[in-house]
């Protein structure tokens, strides 16, 4: 059975302190439920990483970076290898977020590139797809999902499933206060485990998580997450206000126990 995933994605928000503060109030919190079958993580900037992991104590909460270069060392001033990320014990990193996709100008073999690294080094990517409002409209949305699946997936040999995450993000919906309706992210998700399962079969789709980003709140989770494929969130903006995610949490740990 999968884990259902509450993941905070922070972006370039808070410092050193918040970080430190809110991972520590989270730990305690997390300690006081019954968080079986829960998995929370906070995808916290890079410089804050390790505070953040050493704030989570042995708590259930774990950090993931944002990015992770696709190079495995070498002359690349600013960037952050997956073997770095090892050696601090982080065991996630998001990639090909469409903020990275669209401002960064990343392409489907940067992002495969990232992908191979984090498996090399054991880290989990968690690789983020999703069609633009236009693509949608046009009803190409299955067509970019399988796209940027093939792109990112292409060559890559799973062992059980467990090792991958990916996140259905409709870029439209992010940070817009519009979130895909349960059906909507249901049927995108269903598609994305369709397609998994052709290229490695039933068992190993069967143990990829699959988690929906966008404009995801307290008021909307148990409603998205209560859908089949759905195993979680990607959460931005609402992952900032600590009552929100904590509310979130508690949403999860509902579900996780009728499951
Ligand atoms: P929002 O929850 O702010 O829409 O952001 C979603 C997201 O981009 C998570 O990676």
């Amino acid at each position: 059975m999968r884990d259902i995933i509450v993941a905070g994605n922070w972006k370039m928000n808070k410092d050193h302190l918040l970080t430190v503060d809110f991972c520590v109030s989270l730990a305690l919190d997390l300690q006081k439920r019954r968080t079986d079958g829960l998995k929370v993580i906070v995808a916290a900037p890079y410089p804050f990483l390790d505070a953040a992991r050493g704030a989570f104590g042995d708590s259930v909460g774990m950090v993931a970076a944002q990015d992770v270069s696709a190079h495995t060392e070498g002359a690349y001033t600013g960037e952050v290898s997956a073997y770095m990320l090892a050696s601090l014990q982080i065991p996630y990193s998001i990639i090909g977020h469409s903020e990275r996709r669209q401002y960064h100008h990343e392409n489907g073999e940067e992002i495969r590139q990232k992908l191979i690294r984090l498996l090399e080094n054991e880290r989990i990517p968690i690789l983020c797809i999703g069609e633009t409002l236009k693509e949608r409209e046009e009803g190409l949305t299955n067509k970019v999902l399988e796209t940027q699946l093939q792109e990112a997936l292409k060559d890559i040999a799973l062992e059980d499933g467990r090792e991958l995450y990916i996140a259905y993000e409709p870029v439209w919906a992010i940070g817009t206060g519009k979130t895909a309706t349960a059906d909507q992210a249901q049927e995108a998700h269903a598609f994305i485990r369709g397609w998994l399962k052709g290229g490695y079969g039933a068992e190993i789709a069967q143990n990829i998580h699959l988690l929906y980003g966008g404009s995801m709140k307290p008021q909307n989770i148990a409603e998205l997450i209560a859908q089949p494929d759905i195993d979680g969130g990607l959460i931005g903006g609402a992952s900032l206000i600590y009552e929100d995610f904590l509310a979130m949490i508690d949403t999860a740990i509902i579900q996780a126990k009728t499951e």
